[in-house]
C-alpha cells in the first residue's frame, strides 16, 4: 500500500530527475515531469490486481513509457483514434512502437471513452485501477464524466492524474469532482502561463521538460491526512452558463465557426472565415433547431412514461 509520503516523493523525484524511461521513438503531447511522475506512481500503485489506465493515448507516449517502467502489472489505454489523426495512422503507430520496444504489458481499448468506461469490466479482467490518467477530450462534461464513470473501478489505494489543467474548464471539472467526492483530495498542482502552443523559447522548453499544459494530481485520502484544497477557478460561472444558450441555439454545431467569425472581425480575415462558415453551414450534417432560439429537441420524447417494475 503506497502511503502519502511515497506518492509525494514520487512527484518530487520526477520533478528533480525527469523520466525513468524515455526513448526517441516515443513522441506525443506530455511533459517529461508528467510521464516521469506517472512511471514512478505506476511502480507503487500497479500490482497484479491493480492496473494503470489512461484516457487519451494518441501515439503512445504516456501509455508505453509507463508500461515500460512498470515492474509488474498492466497498462491500459482508451482512445477512439478520432482526433489529431487526419491520416488514420495513430493506432498503427502505437502498435509498431509497442513491438519495437518489446512491450507486452500494454493493452489498447479502441473505443470512445464513454463506451469504454461504461463497460470497463469487460476489458480489465477483474483488475481495479490503481493509477488513472485523464488526457482525452477536454470539454467540461467529458472531463467530469471521466472522473465519475471510473468510480466503480478505482482501487482503494488510487491516484488520479489529470493533464491539461491550465484550461479553466478542466480545473472547474476537477473542483466539482473534489467538492462532491470529499474522500478525494488534491495532492499536487502545477500550471504554466499559457498553453505550450502559445509559448516560445525558454517557457516552451520549460513546459516540454515539465508538465506540458498543467496538471492536477488527486488521491483517495482514506486516512484523511490531507487538508482539502481545490484548483483555482473563477467564481463567475458565465462561460458555463453560456452552454445553455449554445445547446438551445438554432445552429449549435456551428458555434466554433461563429466564434471564429467574431475573431476575424478583429483580425481582418472576414472574407476567408465567411466562406468557411457558409461551407460548414451547408455541407455538414450538423444539429439544426426548428426555432431561432430556445430549441428543446424534445419533439420525439414521450408525453409520459413510467419505469418498468422488475
Ligand atoms: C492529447 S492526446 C493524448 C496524448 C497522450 N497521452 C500523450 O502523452 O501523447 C488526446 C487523445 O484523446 C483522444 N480522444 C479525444 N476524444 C476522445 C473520445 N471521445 N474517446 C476516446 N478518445 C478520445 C484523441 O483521439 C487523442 O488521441
Amino acid at each position: 500500500m503506497a502511503d502519502l509520503k511515497t506518492l509525494i516523493n514520487d512527484i518530487r523525484d520526477a520533478e528533480e530527475n525527469g523520466p525513468l524511461f524515455e526513448n526517441e521513438i516515443l513522441t506525443g503531447y506530455s511533459g517529461k515531469k508528467l510521464f516521469g511522475t506517472l512511471q514512478r506512481l505506476g511502480r507503487h500503485l500497479v500490482t497484479p490486481d491493480q492496473c494503470y489506465l489512461e484516457v487519451g493515448v494518441y501515439q503512445g507516449l504516456t501509455l508505453l513509457s509507463v508500461a515500460k517502467a512498470l515492474e509488474v502489472g498492466t497498462a491500459y489505454g482508451i482512445d477512439n483514434f478520432a482526433f489529431f489523426d487526419p491520416d488514420h495512422k495513430n493506432l498503427t503507430i502505437v502498435n509498431n512502437r509497442m513491438e519495437k520496444l518489446g512491450i507486452s504489458n500494454a493493452g489498447l481499448i479502441n473505443q470512445d471513452y464513454e463506451d469504454a468506461l461504461e463497460n470497463l469490466d469487460t476489458h480489465l479482467n477483474g483488475k481495479k485501477v490503481g493509477l488513472y490518467f485523464v488526457d482525452g477530450p477536454h470539454d467540461y462534461r467529458s472531463q467530469l464524466m471521466c472522473l465519475l464513470l471510473i468510480q466503480p473501478y478505482l482501487a482503494d489505494n488510487c491516484v488520479i492524474v489529470v493533464d491539461d489543467c491550465d484550461y479553466q474548464h478542466v480545473r472547474q471539472a476537477n473542483r466539482d469532482f473534489l467538492q462532491t467526492y470529499p474522500e478525494f483530495k488534491l495532492l499536487f498542482e502545477s500550471y504554466s502561463p499559457a498553453h505550450p502552443y502559445n509559448l516560445k523559447g525558454e517557457t516552451l522548453e520549460e513546459a516540454r521538460n515539465g508538465w506540458w499544459n498543467g496538471v492536477n494530481i488527486m488521491v483517495r485520502d482514506t486516512k484523511n491526512e490531507l487538508e482539502r484544497s481545490f484548483p483555482p477557478t473563477e467564481r463567475s460561472r458565465a462561460l458555463f452558463e453560456n452552454d445553455h444558450l449554445v445547446h438551445a441555439a438554432q445552429f449549435p454545431t456551428e458555434a466554433p465557426e461563429a466564434l471564429r467569425l467574431l475573431r476575424s472581425l478583429k483580425t481582418f480575415q472576414l472574407h476567408k472565415t465567411l466562406i468557411f462558415l457558409i461551407k460548414a453551414l451547408f455541407s455538414r450534417p450538423g444539429v439544426r433547431g426548428r426555432f431561432r432560439s430556445m430549441n428543446t429537441f424534445s419533439e420525439k420524447l414521450p408525453k409520459s412514461r413510467y419505469a418498468m417494475v422488475k
